[in-house]
């Protein structure tokens, strides 16, 4: 490899350290008890509880509807390249899933905001265990036209479900 490119390559990979702007409340104690699989609904309330000492960039957030928040897989272990998610019987890679077991433990949910109140966002949506880190939260915009969305593997196997009755 030409020196230039290794130099490159030292520049992609870095380690970076982030520290949570705050926690969720959720009412999941355990994974066992958040819905999974085809079809499932994400309807939870709690709240995203962020640091009194960030406040302020809250400022302006009451517009938005819906919102994205980044979070750590806190409690998942390891990760694996291939992985069987819940509603297939088939192997996918993991960055054409959402498995909790990945080379970097984020996650990313989309959260309707139902007030604030302070430094305390009450949402519904939520699919992450109680005390789950959350490293950001970003309004939600989507900007892709229904009819050019394409979701992959897991129209097939919604299909194969259909089929199947389950
Ligand atoms: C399939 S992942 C999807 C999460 C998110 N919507 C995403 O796409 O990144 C959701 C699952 O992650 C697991 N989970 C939730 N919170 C977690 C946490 N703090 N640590 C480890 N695993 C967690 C639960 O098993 C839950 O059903």
């Amino acid at each position: 490899m030409a020196a230039g490119r290794q130099h490159d390559l030292e520049e992609v990979i870095r380690v970076f350290e982030m520290r949570p702007i705050g926690r969720v409340r959720s009412p999941f104690k355990e994974t066992r008890e958040i819905p999974k699989g085809c079809g499932s609904r994400h309807e939870a309330e709690g709240v995203l509880e962020v640091l009194p000492e960030l406040e302020r960039g809250l400022t302006d957030i009451d517009g938005f509807s819906h919102l994205f928040v980044i979070w750590v897989f806190d409690r998942s272990q390891g990760s694996e390249l291939l992985g069987t998610p819940p509603n297939d019987d088939r192997p996918h890679g993991v960055f054409a899933t959402r498995s909790p077991r990945r080379p970097n433990p984020i996650g990313l949910t989309v959260v309707e905001l139902l007030r604030r109140d302070g430094s305390r966002l009450h949402v519904r949506g939520l699919d992450m265990l109680d005390e789950t880190p959350i490293l950001d939260i970003k309004p939600y915009l989507s900007s892709v036209p229904p009819e050019k969305l394409r979701r992959g593997w897991l129209e097939e196997a919604e299909a194969r479900n259909r089929a199947r009755g389950s």
